[in-house]
């Protein structure tokens, strides 16, 4: 179970860092549209920049979620069992409410 979060951590760490870095030069397709459109040859304008944008708000957070909630949970492991699985429900708990919060601000907040 370990070995599979631990795996599950590394490839999350590896989308977010892929989020992030689409998530700044999407921000830059809204903020600096000509340079972005320019040296993507003409693929990426304002209106696309912004629709990747707030795409990759989602998979952002929850790659997030995952890498983070993962990595403080092993911080914790190794102590009494009762402590691992309190934990292991504080972590799942914040991390569904966050998602949570998340998706209603993206797709339902007006
Ligand atoms: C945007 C924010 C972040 C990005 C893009 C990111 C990215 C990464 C990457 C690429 C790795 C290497 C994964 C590998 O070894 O294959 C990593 C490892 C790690 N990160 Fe992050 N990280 C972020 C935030 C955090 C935060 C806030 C924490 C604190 C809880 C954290 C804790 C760790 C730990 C403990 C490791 C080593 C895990 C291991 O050895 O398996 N990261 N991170």
């Amino acid at each position: 179970m370990n070995l599979w979060l631990k795996r599950l951590s590394r490839i999350s760490a590896w989308a977010l860092l892929a989020c992030v870095v689409l998530l700044v030069f999407s921000g830059w397709g809204i903020t600096h549209a000509g340079i972005i459109y320019n040296i993507t040859f003409g693929l990426v304008d304002k209106g696309t920049a912004n629709t990747i944008h707030n795409a990759t708000v989602l998979p952002l957070a929850f790659f997030f979620l995952l890498h983070v909630l993962i990595n403080i949970k092993f911080f914790f492991s190794g102590r009494r069992p009762v402590v691992a699985w309190v934990t292991n429900g504080i972590l799942i708990t914040i991390g569904g409410l966050l998602l949570v919060l998340v998706i209603y601000m993206e797709y339902f907040y007006r």
